[in-house]
């Protein structure tokens, strides 16, 4: 199977480009952070604590994750139910990045993302994804840019989403879940010695496709 490892910092635009990757070639996109995000939301409705490491274990066999839609555009489901929209508030971000610290969350993920590559050719985006999910491989990006322009992007896309959040809020989350992802003991964000490392600060989303997929196609 083809597998396209892509990791890098929030907001350096992995989601948007693996899609587009993915299209591009015409596999499948997995985004993995989107998982992440769909247990902390379960949870937080459950009124337990994301950092209650013992609660959030004995719930884990309760979520059943599942997908409907295109190879690069799937909704993601949680017991039947469509979260899609709702794993994108903005107080899921911080929720998801502190239940990724555990590691009964990150085998239970983990094992699903391996499953997905090991059927299908895909694109997988996310923090673990080139040093730890899929360290094999055949193609390892590492994508990121400023965390000023990272700020700048998400911060407009959560205004187009009709979010009133002002930028210098969006930029210290973004530190915040820099510094959280990178120095967790368990499966930080690195970059790994393997990884083609592209800084997207001062290159269009159809550049850094480019790239990635011409990487790709010359093997
Ligand atoms: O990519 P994202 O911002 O939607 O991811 C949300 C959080 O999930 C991120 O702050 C860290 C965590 N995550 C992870 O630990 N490992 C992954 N492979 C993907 C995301």
């Amino acid at each position: 199977m083809l597998n396209i490892a892509i990791d890098g910092p929030c907001g350096a635009g992995k989601s948007t480009i693996g899609k587009l990757v993915a299209r591009e070639l015409d596999i499948t996109y997995l985004d993995t952070g989107a998982m992440y995000r769909a247990v902390a939301l379960y949870v937080s409705e459950r009124g337990i604590d994301v950092n209650d490491a013992e609660s959030v274990r004995r719930l884990l066999p309760d979520i059943r994750i599942t997908y409907a839609g295109g190879a690069q555009d799937k909704r993601i489901f949680v017991n039947g139910n469509d979260v899609s929209l709702a794993i994108r508030e903005h107080r899921i971000s911080k929720m998801a990045s502190d239940i990724s610290k555990q590691q009964s969350v990150r085998d239970f993920l983990i094992a699903m993302q391996r499953e997905i590559a090991s059927q299908s050719d895909v694109v997988l985006d996310g923090r673990d994804i080139t040093s730890n999910v899929l360290p094999h491989a055949q193609f390892k990006f590492y994508l990121t840019a400023d965390a000023s322009e990272r700020a700048r992007r998400r911060h407009s896309e959560l205004i187009a989403k009709g979010s009133d959040v002002d930028y210098d809020t969006v930029l210290r989350d973004i530190v915040d879940r820099d510094r959280n992802d990178m120095n967790r003991p368990i499966a930080p964000l690195i970059v790994t010695e393997d990884a083609d490392v592209v800084d997207s600060t001062n290159m269009s989303i159809e550049q850094v496709v480019a790239y990635i997929v011409d990487k790709v196609r010359q093997g």
